[in-house]
């Protein structure tokens, strides 16, 4: 593989992001003609923000996994393109080669059409990190099947709520999962999540753990059966590994992500677009070269992983690392372990694991080469100066540059980042736009920013003027939401929801989200969903959630709860606010600090002031701005004198 679109130095990236703007349909037309398509597109880009629609590439016709694998082949057919690595170090390594992963995607693709998946069926993908997940989100693709990767995270009561919006018919999961020292019963949480469910028609369920399982005749059957089925006699089969020839703009995934409303929204990604974007993201981000071995220590349930370590990476013909575990189990080495076994040249991980891991300090280190490293990356959330600086110490020893990538699950890919080695990096800093990405910062009105603050900085709401081709199409099955959430803020822009500076030079620097999202290790929550999970607690009168800084996690979350009286003393019934969190959305949602108080702050109007809570939580209890508004300031001098 060679990528003739791979950018080299300062001076061609600031070439090519000026052919971006001003020709955008040439430049990404040339790049997706690296690709294999089984029709040319007759129009590179439409859009029009105000509807909004967006199209890439329309009327070409492709499978992104055509891409991912068969076009490897001829020349990469023996080279690894997934290398597990189990949750136990003990446990057997799997070297999953192109032609190996083909050939078992084109056989789970057959299972898929065996159980009854067409083309647009959407597919709930619940499972660990496992190969077999990969195995199931290309056949997906292959067949044209719509894929919704759930986070093993998310508790039944998510999953159900997930399963309805996306009207999903089908299920792939596992019996459970290893993460650490945890067994994960992933069959029993889907079990849950189908009581009451209409649409589930086949569950497809791969062994892993052994854990029992219970088992529904005519609903539930085992993978190992379907896929032995398919190899006695699937081969031979009506059109087996045949590929679906989609429409560039067919949807390829849903993935589901939090907002600033109780309900997640299911993010719509398409085939052709995502495909270049990932690719070209890929690729100069990183700085990938043949033969390199990236590690993405994402979970494959979020965006990181969709993007890279599957589509971004295996489009490049790439060889990526899919690891089980966590970073911290058996011991705090792992991650420095899996590195040198399998020499690793690309490490991309979160700031929340680097500051996680600093805890432990150096002695994990102890006898590590990570020799083998060239790029270091980041990516979930801003990295603080001094994770940064140990990351480029310790563990890229100041000779890896290390890549902020600033982006979202609605951005498919990067958007704003460093280019290893090509562009500067800044510390904290994710500095320059993508080709293709035309970022701006505004104020409350939607004006572009153009006055310096007292500190040098232009600082506003980041926002993007155009799209790129990884730009999400819509939220599934609600087409006005996505209107609502993304381009009405301001008029004729794609508003992120982010905070941002910038220099004089152009750098970005993300300072987190302006709504009311929290951004809780990397992983994002939405206020008002906590909030509605913490108010289904039989004595919670009403309850306000806000974030704070949090020394690893980088936001905490703190609720503000009020109840009709506690069982027990306050702390059980803590225990038990917290256990009702768990159950509605999961236990990556559960409250850090739950303070209870004998009311809320609110105005004249019955608005809770959040700006109050917030500053209270944060500590910052001296200056909390204007309260002349409140109903009741007596109550914000009992909440101060509460805070924990
Ligand atoms: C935040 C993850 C600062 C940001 C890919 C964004 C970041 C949200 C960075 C999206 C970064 C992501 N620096 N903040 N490098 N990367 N964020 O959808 O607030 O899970 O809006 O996508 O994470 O989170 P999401």
């Amino acid at each position: 593989m060679s990528y003739p679109y791979q950018i080299k130095s300062l001076e061609e990236y600031k070439k090519a992001y000026q052919q971006s703007i001003e020709d955008p349909e040439k430049f990404w037309g040339d790049i997706a003609s690296n690709f294999t398509w089984r029709r040319r597109w007759d129009k590179v880009l439409n859009w029009d923000f105000k509807e909004p629609k967006i199209e890439w590439f329309a009327g070409g016709k492709l499978n992104i996994t055509e891409n991912c694998l068969d076009r490897h082949l001829p020349s990469l057919a023996e080279k690894p393109a997934i290398i597990w690595e189990p949750n136990n170090p003990e446990e057997r390594t799997r070297v999953v080669t192109y032609e190996r992963l083909h050939k078992r995607v084109c056989q789970f693709a057959q299972v898929l059409k065996n159980n009854g998946v067409k083309k647009g069926d959407r597919v709930c993908i619940y499972m660990g990190m496992v190969p077999e997940l990969a195995y199931a989100v290309l056949a997906c693709a292959r067949i044209g099947a719509i894929h919704s990767v759930i986070f093993g995270g998310f508790s039944a009561q998510s999953i159900a709520d997930r399963l309805e919006d996306a009207k999903a018919e089908f299920i792939v999961t596992c019996d459970g999962a290893y993460r650490g020292g945890k067994d994960i019963p992933l069959k029993s949480v889907i079990d849950d999540a189908l009581i009451g469910n209409k649409t589930v028609k086949r569950v497809i369920v791969y062994t892993r753990t052994r854990t029992p399982v219970s088992m529904i005749k005519g609903r539930d059957v085992w993978w190992e059966d379907e896929m032995r089925a398919v190899t006695e006699s699937g081969e031979q089969a009506e059109g087996y590994g045949q590929i679906e020839v989609m429409d560039a703009e067919d949807p390829l995934f849903i993935l589901y992500t939090s907002g600033s409303t109780g309900k997640p929204k299911g993010v719509v990604h398409t085939s052709g677009g995502y495909m270049v974007w990932t690719n070209y993201t890929f690729v100069n981000a990183f700085q990938y070269q043949p033969g390199q071995v990236h590690f993405c220590t994402a979970d494959i349930g979020w965006i990181t992983g969709h993007s890279y370590i599957i589509y971004g990476p295996l489009t490049a013909g790439a060889t990526s690392i899919m690891f089980e575990g966590v970073p911290t189990w058996p011991d705090a080495g792992r991650f420095w372990d899996i590195i040198d076994k399998y020499k690793v040249d690309i490490l991309y991980t979160a700031p929340t694991a680097i500051r996680s891991l600093m805890g432990f300090g150096l002695d994990p280190l102890k006898g590590k080469s990570l020799a083998s490293l060239k790029v270091l990356g980041t990516v979930g959330e801003p990295i603080n100066e001094e994770a940064w600086h140990w990351y480029d110490e310790h563990i890229g020893k100041k000779k890896c540059p290390v890549v902020d990538t600033w982006w979202q699950t609605e951005t498919g890919g990067l958007m704003i980042t460093n280019l290893a080695g090509v562009t500067p990096a800044v510390p904290s800093w994710a500095t320059l736009p993508m080709p293709g990405v035309q970022a701006l910062l505004v104020d409350e009105k939607g004006q572009e920013i153009t006055e310096k603050d007292a500190d040098g900085y232009y600082k506003g709401n980041l926002c993007i003027k155009a799209p790129w081709p990884g730009i999400l199409r819509t939220t599934y099955g609600d087409h006005e939401r996505f209107k609502t959430n993304y381009f009405s803020t301001y008029e004729n822009m794609y508003f992120t929801g982010d905070g941002a500076l910038r220099d004089d030079q152009g750098f970005f620097r993300i300072t987190g989200r302006v709504d009311d999202v929290l951004n809780v290790s990397g992983h994002r929550i939405g206020t008002a969903e906590v909030e509605n999970a913490i108010n289904m607690h039989a004595s919670v009168v009403e309850s306000a959630v806000v974030g704070y800084p949090h020394d690893i996690k980088g936001q905490g979350i703190y609720a503000y709860v009020t109840v009709t009286g506690f069982r027990g003393d306050e702390q059980s019934t803590r225990q038990d606010i917290i256990q009702t969190v768990s159950r509605i959305i999961g236990p990556i949602a559960k409250p850090d600090k739950i303070q209870f108080v004998s009311g809320l702050p609110k105005t004249r109007s019955g608005k809770i002031m959040r700006r109050v809570l917030r500053k209270i939580a944060e500590g910052e209890t001296s200056n909390l701005g204007d309260t002349s508004t409140l109903l009741d300031p007596s109550v914000v001098e009992e909440i101060k004198n509460g805070k924990l």
